[in-house]
C-alpha cells in the first residue's frame, strides 16, 4: 500500500475541471466536481485517450473521453458508456486545508 502523495492546493483546479498531475511514474488526472475531489488515471481503456482534455460534467459525475465520447464515473472509474467497456482506475484522494494528496490504489 503506498502512502499519500500531495499532488496539488484545491485552488489549481476549477470546478468542475481537471488538472492532470504526475504520481511516481503514473499520469493521474484530478478531478473537482461539485465541490468533491476525485483521482483516475489519465488512461481511456477505450483506446488510451487522455481523460484530461475531456470535459467533466458534474451533474451527472462523469468525465468524457476527448476521442470517442466514452464516459467514466469520477468516483469509481467505472465505465458508463460505448465504446469503453472497462473501468480506468481511481485513487483515494485527501483533501487536508488546501493540500491535495493521492494514494494509488495499487502502488
Ligand atoms: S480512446 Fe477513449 S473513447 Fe476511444
Amino acid at each position: 500500500m503506498s502512502d499519500f502523495i500531495p499532488v496539488a492546493r484545491t485552488s489549481d483546479i476549477p470546478d468542475p475541471g481537471s488538472l492532470l498531475v504526475e504520481v511516481g511514474e503514473r499520469l493521474v488526472v484530478l478531478l473537482h466536481a461539485a465541490g468533491h475531489f476525485y483521482a483516475l488515471d489519465d488512461v481511456c481503456t477505450h483506446d488510451g485517450g487522455p481523460l484530461s482534455e475531456g470535459p467533466v460534467d458534474s451533474a451527472a459525475g462523469t468525465i468524457a473521453c476527448p476521442r470517442h465520447g466514452a464516459k467514466f464515473d469520477l468516483r469509481s472509474g467505472a465505465a458508463l458508456t460505448m465504446p469503453a467497456t472497462q473501468p480506468t482506475k481511481s485513487h483515494v484522494v485527501k483533501v487536508d486545508g488546501e493540500q491535495l494528496f493521492v494514494r494509488l490504489s495499487d502502488g
